[in-house]
């Protein structure tokens, strides 16, 4: 299990994130929804350690790991998958898949080829290509293979930060299905999106995100039943990214208030 308690962070002067308590269990899927600037990326980025907690605390299997390097986090199990891929369109396939086993030394070339095959078994296009350049990569292929770099750490918490974001409608539905398959290897899978419909069609559970505080949580099935709230304010068939910014954060309101009426 995943979880925060009373987590805050931030940059320089400003405190962004507050009060944060989530928990994401294995074999879960909890999306992190919120607008453009909620702090989705925040929490995230502190989670992983990239950025310092200010308060609070986060575990992982009931260990506290915040006080952890981030390359110690790797190695206890929680992998980001940071927002905008940042794979290296000028280095290979393999060599970005090779990139994420990084943080355990200890690994030979045997155990690198046998995770490398066991990271790409959900994205089978990479293997064949694994000589080509990233750059070579569709949007969508380059987000499956910055997945796969993630799963070469051997996570036992993934966190995806928005893995929709920039592809085409199509690719967007092909990302969501391969991240919902996920949950069948018993990750606990944070997922950070704008993209409420989606994300909420494939998650367990959800956290609403505003102005860097946790406003409602729910039951993503349950949020999603109400057919009213898919077509008014989740946007079918838009991601709602897509919105104006101010439409965006009134649909997350509007979003926090029906699931808190529930
Ligand atoms: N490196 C930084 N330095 C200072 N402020 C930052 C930095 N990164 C983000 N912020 C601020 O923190 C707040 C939360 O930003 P964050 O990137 O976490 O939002 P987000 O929910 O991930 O948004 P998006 O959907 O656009 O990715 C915003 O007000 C943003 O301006
Ligand atoms: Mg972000």
């Amino acid at each position: 299990m995943l979880a925060t308690s009373h987590l805050s962070a931030g940059y320089g002067h400003d405190t962004v994130l507050h009060d944060i308590n989530i928990t994401v269990a294995p074999g879960e899927i909890v999306a992190l929804i919120g607008a453009n600037g909620a702090g989705k990326s925040t929490l995230v980025k502190t989670i992983a350690g990239l950025l310092p907690a200010r308060a609070g605390e986060v575990t992982l299997g009931g260990e506290r790991i915040d006080a952890l390097t981030p390359r110690e986090r790797v190695l206890r199990g929680v992998c980001l998958v940071p927002e905008g891929r940042q794979t290296f369109g000028g280095l290979t396939i393999e060599a970005n898949l090779r990139l994420g086993a990084y943080a355990n030394k200890s690994l030979d070339e045997a155990a690198v080829r046998a995770l490398m095959d066991e990271a790409c078994k959900p994205f089978p296009i990479l293997l064949p290509r694994r000589h080509e350049p990233c750059g070579n990569l569709s949007g969508g292929q380059q987000q499956m293979l910055a997945i796969a770099r993630g799963l070469m750490s051997r996570p036992r918490a993934l966190l995806l930060d928005e893995p929709s974001l920039g592809l085409a409608p199509a690719l967007v539905s092909e990302i969501f299905r391969l991240i919902a398959e996920l949950r069948e290897r018993g990750f606990a899978i944070l997922l950070s999106e704008q993209n409420a419909r989606q994300s909420l069609a494939i998650s367990d559970r959800a956290y609403v995100i505003e102005n860097g505080r946790i406003t409602a949580s729910g039951i993503s099935r349950d949020i999603l039943a109400s057919a009213d709230i898919a077509e008014k304010y989740l946007g079918v068939g838009h991601r709602v990214g897509d919105a104006g910014g101010a439409r965006q954060i009134a649909m997350t309101a509007r979003l926090r208030e029906i699931m808190a009426a529930r």
